[in-house]
């Protein structure tokens, strides 16, 4: 069990989000302590210094590996803070049997990466990687053999979401006929509601698009992962319903894993995809001082970028004034918005201050919530307003309750105890944190 500290005092900060991050953390209180991004390879410095440090927040972008080592090191840490979209680097049901709740930002990258994979594709299409290629061995390449306007070809976006979306709506403006496939209703509902044709199944989204453009997140909607979603199979089908001189493009800007690189090797070998874009592979250097065996390495129709989607003078900055935000509710308020448990919901309350908040990661275990009430009840706190959300996939819930006076030591070691007791879970309750709001 985590008892918090009240307000946060302490975070560690690893593989180098912007730097003004450190400054909005200093102005709530917050001492960052910034680790080279070497360390991130040597996981046992890092471990050493959360023992040490005993910091209530670890931020990092999506390389470091949360797990349990990690989140034992701390035992104040309340929050790993997650300076990018992609959550995989972390041990979710680690962190939930913790009480660690996991935050990302979902939204301030997305721009970078679409205008990227807009970039990549008129590149491909216009085979202006070859041009510069030759012009750098001094050969004048000019001719229109294979190269391609965007304006009338298809494009199916696989996985609909915020960065598929920005990409279908730039693609649009270049007059390019829009699919996509998604398995979330809502999206659906919105890329047709934008005027863009779903596709029942990913063959389909193949099959009928003379660019294929890969956007799917690292889980599917019910927290299976995408792994090897993308198969021979399916890169083998692209443009098989589109004219003969089609394009055939195919760009992944999402995660490595989706599909084997062999797969796509042998599609394009084949002459199925006829070049590539692609940014992310399943293993990933730590840093740029480590080797990397780039897969593509030999094939001259495929282009390649070390995850670079997001890294922009733009995008950086953004993500730290977010994440600074994100962790201002959660530090001052308790809110928590952006988490990875419950993506798009916010957690907290709008009493009007002062109050005092107590703010509880708890098991879903029936009763605990019950436990949680009675003991509000019984040490004599008015509770004026409270929010609470079960997240079940992980066996936990996240409560936020204002109330009119605090509860002593003792009495929050009886909430405790009783939620123990009601519900019978030795781990009831995960993490706990009450401080004034002003
Ligand atoms: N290259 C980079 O630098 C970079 C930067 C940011 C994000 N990313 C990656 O880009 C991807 C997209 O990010 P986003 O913010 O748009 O994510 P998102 O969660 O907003 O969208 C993902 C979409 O994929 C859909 N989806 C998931 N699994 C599916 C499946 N099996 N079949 C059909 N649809 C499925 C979801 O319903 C959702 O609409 C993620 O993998 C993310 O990690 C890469």
């Amino acid at each position: 069990m985590r008892f918090l500290n009240d307000h946060f005092r302490r975070a560690l900060i690893l593989e180098n989000p912007h730097p003004s991050l450190d400054e909005y953390l200093r102005e709530q209180g917050i001492e960052p302590e910034r680790l080279p991004e070497t360390a991130t390879q040597d996981v046992g410095f890092v471990l050493e210094r959360l023992r040490e440090g005993q910091h209530d927040l670890l931020f990092k972008r999506s390389r470091f590996e949360v797990d349990d080592a990690v989140l034992e090191a701390s035992q104040k840490l309340a929050a790993v803070m997650l300076c990018c979209i992609g959550d995989d680097s972390v041990d979710k049901d680690a962190c939930a049997r913790h009480g660690v709740l996991v935050m990302n930002d979902p939204v301030s990258n997305g721009r970078s990466v679409a205008e990227m994979v807009m970039g990549e594709m008129i590149g491909l299409a216009r085979r202006l990687f070859h041009a510069n290629e030759a012009g750098r061995q001094h050969l004048w390449t000019k001719d229109s053999l294979g190269r391609y306007e965007l304006k009338g070809k298809v494009l199916s976006v696989i996985g609909l979401g915020n960065i598929g979306k920005q990409v279908a709506q730039l693609a649009e403006g270049f007059g390019m006929h829009i699919r996509f496939f998604d398995t979330a209703e809502v999206a659906r509902e919105v890329g047709v509601a934008l005027g863009w044709t779903p596709c029942k199944t990913l063959a389909e989204a193949f099959r009928e698009a003379d660019v294929v453009s890969l956007h799917l997140s690292a889980e599917d909607n019910r927290g299976q992962s995408n792994r090897d979603t993308i198969t021979y199979e399916l890169f083998s089908q692209l443009a098989q319903a589109r004219p003969d001189n089609s394009p055939r493009l195919f760009l992944n800007a999402a995660r490595g894993f989706l599909y084997d690189p062999d797969e796509l090797q042998r599609a394009i070998e084949e002459g199925h995809v006829r070049a590539a874009a692609i940014d992310v592979f399943p293993d990933e250097p730590g840093s740029k001082k480590e080797e990397w065996n780039n897969p593509y390495a030999h094939l001259t129709d495929v282009v390649t970028t070390p995850h670079i989607g997001a890294a922009t003078e733009e995008a950086q900055p953004r993500i730290a004034a977010h994440i600074a935000g994100t962790t201002r509710l959660f530090n001052v308020y308790g809110t928590v918005r952006d988490t990875v448990f419950a993506p798009r919901q916010v957690i907290g309350v709008d009493a009007e201050a002062p109050y005092w908040a107590l703010t509880v990661v708890h098991s879903d275990a029936r009763g605990t919530k019950k436990a949680l009430s009675d003991a509000i009840y019984e040490a004599g706190a008015n509770n004026i307003q409270s929010s609470h959300r079960d997240i079940p996939k992980y066996g936990i819930a996240y409560d936020v309750s204002a109330i009119d006076r605090p509860l002593s030591e003792a009495q929050l070691g009886d909430l405790v105890e009783r939620a123990r007791r009601i519900s019978g879970d030795e781990a009831a309750v995960r993490a706990l944190r009450q401080f004034e709001v002003r």
